[in-house]
């Protein structure tokens, strides 16, 4: 028969079967949180210490022997113990080993239910800092795109038919707006979720003299949670963080589904570089954006875990739950999986090359500038817009009908559909005018574009 757990087995004469030892363990995963269950631990004994709930001389030796676990773990040298069940367990285990009974102080007033939601919330504390500075050096790369091609023009899209012409600059500033909003998000997260569970002990608090604001401090949250019935409970910031990430996941893969639509032989908009691409093992000629595609993917496993720890969470009576260890391969994977996704994008963005005379001749093309013409018939002539519309799509007919495009009809042409053009028209149908007219704020016009550019410098320092 198998011995009872050592931590909690004193009511227990057997031990576990294999399969509930195998259901319950969660050491297989949450060893990530090791780094953060040794600091909130090393937290807690100062604290035990400087209250008096504990002797000094434990509390060192509690700490200093949490080090040599921490650098055991660290070194790979560690056995950790499906027994033992979870990272908590395992570390206070072989701390006993090492320092013997003074260990076996460090649990008191506070449980595993308080020790999981610390570890856990300086662990996505953490995953929140690294994609804020992945961000920034996302959206720095897409700056200096913006800033390289403020005045190359492309083709605007709706419904993916050429709409009006636009410059590089604007699109790729477009995409700074989404990312700079991502980080944002990113912050607030960081700061609505920045406060300290320890000390809620199982769920009620506890009778010890504990000091929580010294650990929130010392954990470096802004203060300690004020309900410990909430503190043990809340996976609000999990889901948050994988809200945040699913937000920008998305915006990730409607960048990449536009690389990989501009890398095609039939656009060619961008070349992407070797670095972020790959071969066919068949076709030779094939150079695949396969980045793009899995950073488009990605989004799939990141809301996918946003609405599993959603449905994992919604049915829970306060406060704790063994429902709620599921809470962590959800959020390992999907910040994983982000992180990756934001530095592929960002290496991507630096790397590729716009084929700058593919795009202005794609801009010129599919009548681009036929709302130019229309507006122009307004001002010019004093049409009312409906009518200016109305003769702008009979050239465009006409045009059609020659095929050609706009500038290439003659002004007796143009004449004949309308009597009050006159040759000034043309100025308007050029790509260069067209954007450069086109300076109402947040227009796509380069000078508007350079102001945009200027101002997220200075925000990003
Ligand atoms: N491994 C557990 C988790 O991740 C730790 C908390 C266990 N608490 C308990 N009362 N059994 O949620």
């Amino acid at each position: 028969m198998r011995s009872s757990n050592q931590m909690w087995g004193g009511r227990f004469s057997a031990g576990p079967d294999a399969i509930m030892e195998a259901i319950n363990a969660s050491i297989g995963f949450d060893k990530r949180l090791a780094a953060q269950d040794i600091a909130g631990s090393r937290a807690h004994a100062a604290m035990l210490a400087a209250t008096g709930i504990v002797s000094d001389s434990d509390a060192k030796a509690i700490r200093e022997g949490l080090l040599t676990v921490l650098s055991e773990i660290e070194a790979g040298e560690f056995a950790f113990s499906t027994a033992l069940e979870d990272i908590h367990m395992n570390v206070e285990a072989r701390l006993k080993d090492i320092i013997g009974d003074p260990a076996g102080r460090l649990h008191t007033g506070r449980s595993r239910n308080d020790q999981v939601a610390t570890d856990f919330r300086l662990w996505v504390r953490d995953q929140l800092d690294m994609a804020e500075a992945a961000l920034v050096r996302l959206l720095q790369a897409c700056l200096a795109q913006a800033e390289a091609g403020a005045d190359w023009v492309m083709p605007g899209f709706t419904h993916l038919q050429t709409a009006q012409p636009v410059t590089w600059g604007h699109h790729m500033m477009a995409y700074v707006e989404m990312f700079g909003r991502d980080l944002s998000r990113v912050r607030d997260a960081r700061a609505r979720m920045n406060e300290c569970p320890l000390g809620a002990a199982a769920l009620a608090g506890t009778g010890f003299p504990i000091d929580r604001h010294m650990t929130a401090r010392d954990l470096g949250f802004d203060r300690p949670m004020s309900n410990s019935l909430d503190a043990v409970s809340a996976r609000d910031f999990a889901l948050e963080f994988l809200s945040v990430a699913s937000i920008s996941a998305m915006h990730l893969s409607r960048l990449a589904e536009e690389l990989v639509i501009w890398s095609s032989a039939q656009f060619r908009f961008v070349t992407l570089s070797d670095r972020f691409s790959t071969g066919s093992s068949i076709m030779p000629q094939k150079k695949n954006p396969d980045a793009a595609e899995l950073i488009r993917a990605k989004i799939g496993r990141i809301f996918g875990a946003n609405v599993a720890l959603m449905m994992v969470m919604k049915g829970l009576p306060l406060a704790y739950s063994k429902d709620m260890q599921e809470d962590k391969e959800q959020v390992f994977d999907a910040s994983d999986n982000w992180l990756l996704a934001l530095a592929a994008m960002e290496g991507m963005v630096r790397d590729m090359t716009a084929n700058v005379p593919v795009l202005e001749a794609a801009a010129a093309s599919g009548f681009s500038t036929a709302t130019d013409l229309a507006d122009w018939l307004v001002r010019e002539t004093g049409l009312p817009f409906r009518e200016a519309h109305h003769v702008t799509g009979a050239l465009v007919a006409l045009a059609e009908e020659k095929g050609c495009d706009l500038p290439d009809l003659s002004l007796e042409e143009m004449q004949a559909v309308h009597a009050d053009m006159t040759d000034d028209v043309f100025d308007v149908l050029g790509v260069h005018n067209s954007v450069a007219s086109r300076t109402s704020l947040g227009g796509t016009a380069p000078v508007r574009v350079r102001e945009q550019i200027a101002r997220w410098k200075e925000v990003l320092g």
